[in-house]
């Protein structure tokens, strides 16, 4: 499988993958929430779901909060209980590059995208540091793989590639956003409409943030140029997160504030073709737990 990603636009990156055989469907895979320095964070599983993607080729989308990062001198945040051992460093920060882009160093040539959450910007408006563009460097002096820097919000285009006819296939069109806001009884799911409005080319909109997941289907009625009417669907995609804050002895602050369990993990989503319209992309979603 050859994954090839190159810049449209500030704000675009574009996927192609070379598909091979009839029945043809490849994943992707997207995730975001890591708290990776976190004490909380799930490193088994997130290691897994790596895995698994370098196994197969899966490109991989980091959509926000790869790091915590809340340990540091300038975070009221920080808490000695809460740091790792390994990073009880004067210099925390590069401890955070260079911890993380040692567990990377097997995924570097499958990474895509990476963007930034707010985690992230916290730390470059506090401490005038970049962690992304700096883990970024630091893969590519040890890898040579290019992963390219993606903003808060962006758009991800896939495009499978190398089909047996020779129709033009439109690639996918994902949105994506880190997330913002809360939705502690609506789980977020208010943002679906919103977004809908916000983005009615995307043909998936992913956000994260908030440690939630679902995924709904909105179905849309259409109208060609032609004047004849077609119905597509634009997913929503609800990323959780691979940081455990319930699990424990029932004390802190996530249980003196009344929050519940939150689901881990990510979505891949299928790449396929859609039946009997073999020049348009079908995606399917499906949970990465
Ligand atoms: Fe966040």
């Amino acid at each position: 499988m050859v994954i090839k990603t190159q810049r449209l636009s500030p704000k675009t990156i574009h996927t192609s993958i070379k598909m091979a055989g009839k029945d043809w469907s490849h994943p992707i895979l997207l995730t975001s929430d890591q708290h990776f320095d976190s004490t909380h964070c799930d490193r088994a599983m997130l290691k897994r779901h790596l895995d698994e993607a370098l196994k197969i080729d899966a490109p991989v989308y980091i959509i926000g909060d790869w790091f915590d990062g809340m340990q540091g001198r300038s975070d009221k945040r920080s808490s000695k209980a809460a740091l790792r051992p390994e990073l009880k460093r004067a210099d925390y920060l590069n401890a955070l590059v260079e911890e993380t882009c040692e567990f990377l160093t097997p995924y570097a040539h499958i990474i895509q995208g990476w963007a930034e959450g707010n985690h992230e910007t916290s730390i470059l408006r506090y401490a005038e540091f970049n962690l992304i563009s700096a883990c970024i460097r630091d893969l590519h002096q040890r890898t040579g793989a290019s992963i390219h820097q993606m903003g808060y919000s962006g758009w991800i285009f896939v495009r499978p590639e190398g089909r047996r006819n020779k129709h033009q296939v439109a690639p996918a069109r994902i949105c994506y956003t880190h997330g913002y806001g809360g939705g502690v009884v609506t789980r977020g799911s208010l943002n679906v409409n919103r977004r809908a409005v916000q983005w009615p080319d995307a043909d998936c909109v992913v956000s994260g943030h908030i440690h939630e997941s679902y995924i709904m289907e909105v179905r849309r009625e259409r109208m060609s140029s032609h004047g004849v009417p077609y119905e597509d669907t634009q997913w929503h995609i609800q990323t959780p997160t691979y940081k455990d804050e319930f699990a424990g002895d029932g004390s802190g602050w996530w249980h003196e504030t009344g929050k519940s369990p939150r689901p881990k993990g990510g979505w891949w989503v299928d790449i396929s073709l859609q039946a009997g319209c073999a020049n348009k992309v079908q995606l399917s979603p499906r949970r990465a737990q």
